[in-house]
């Protein structure tokens, strides 16, 4: 029916096959020069590894695309997909969700240096603990782990669709990095930015876990959409957080967009309203008690909600994409796809 669905916990639908992909990373990372070792294996570590958001979202659409159930290792009602599956299929599926995981990673350890951040996950930042040299370093070290995963796979399209997220997050980074004053205060050229950083990680592996699954280009393509709307959403609530977090409970530093010079979604509304805003966008807050009077002037303004409001937009369009999908195989392909919806609403309450 179609009732209620929140009580569904995305996270517990394919709980134990995200356990296992964290093992196996954990010993993908290790390595033995021990200054890599250490340095590679720091967020992988049991308490800092995050929500692993990307790998649940992998496992969820393989599920909820499956032709039949995955083999489930557990009896009775428990009908979740085996830690170690049987099926190929699915074990290459779940190398997708690793290399995400990865590629990933990387990404922020290069980030926190580019952005001179302290904290990540409540703790020090890579950066702040083994300074700029070895923290880039690791992000290549598991870039290079992320591409002999993908090698291992013996499928071009694949080595094609993950590579191509490497292109897009460096391209979203330089974009960002070297915006024009034109370009800073553009709506549009802030969601290509965003599509490249963020939503094209989510989207590109969600084509990767439907093209290994066979299925036709426009299916392949709805499961690119759902990852791409979820992607462009979670980075708009991002930057609304930013806004509105602390520190404390984002584990990371808070107004780091504004600090950088970088204005984000609730910015940009807000400068609608305020055009003082628009002044101090293009001298990226630099003069003195800018950071004030533009935390002021949004507040002054509806653009935070205006952005909480594109966020439930593009998340509606993420489910959309998943009632768009052809006939689900089976229970667990319902189930999954009832935890990708669910997912779209945790997303839009998050915290942190
Ligand atoms: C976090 O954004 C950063 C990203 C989503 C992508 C960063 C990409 C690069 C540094 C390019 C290099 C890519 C690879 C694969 C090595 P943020 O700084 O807005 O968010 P934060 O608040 O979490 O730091
Ligand atoms: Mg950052
Ligand atoms: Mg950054």
């Amino acid at each position: 029916s179609a009732t209620s669905i929140s009580h569904v916990d995305p996270y517990a639908v394919v709980q134990p096959e995200v356990k296992a992909i964290s093992e196996r990373l954990r010993h993908s990372v290790s390595s033995t020069v021990p200054v890599l070792k250490q340095a590679a294996e720091y967020f992988f570590r049991k308490g800092v590894e995050g929500k692993r958001l990307r790998p649940t979202l992998v496992m969820l659409m393989a599920s909820a695309l499956a032709h039949t159930p995955p083999a489930s290792e557990y009896h009775g009602v428990d009908l979740r997909p085996a830690a170690e599956p049987t099926h190929e299929l699915r074990r290459r599926q779940q190398r997708i969700a690793e290399i995400a995981e990865l590629i990933h990673v990387a990404s922020l350890l290069h980030d926190d240096v580019i952005d001179e951040a302290s904290t990540r996950r409540g703790i020090l930042s890579l950066n702040a603990t083994v300074g700029n040299k070895v923290s880039i370093l690791s992000g290549d070290f598991l870039l290079a782990r992320a591409s002999v995963t993908l090698g291992a796979l013996r499928n071009t399209e694949i080595v094609e669709l993950m590579s191509q997220i490497l292109e897009y997050l460096v391209s979203g980074e330089i974009m960002q990095m070297t915006a024009t004053q034109e370009q800073t205060l553009d709506m549009d050229h802030y969601l290509q930015k965003t599509y490249c950083k963020t939503a094209s990680l989510m989207a590109n592996c969600m084509r990767a876990v439907a093209v290994l699954e066979g299925l036709s280009p426009e299916v392949c393509n709805t499961a690119w959409s759902y990852g791409r709307h979820l992607g462009l959403a979670f980075q708009i609530v991002d930057d609304v957080l930013d806004l509105t977090g602390s520190a404390s409970i984002l584990g990371k530093p808070a107004l780091n967009d504004l600090k950088s010079g970088v204005a984000t979604a609730p910015v940009l509304f807000a400068a609608e309203q305020q055009p003082e805003l628009c002044t101090l966008i293009r001298r990226k807050f630099k003069s003195a008690g800018d950071l004030d009077r533009a935390v002021q002037l949004i507040n002054q303004s509806d653009g935070i909600q205006r952005a909480r409001d594109l966020a439930k937009h593009h998340c509606l369009m993420a489910a959309e994409m998943v009632h768009g999908l052809p006939k689900p195989a089976s229970d667990h392909a319902v189930l999954a796809r009832q935890a990708l919806i669910v997912m779209t609403h945790k997303l839009l309450d998050r915290k942190k």
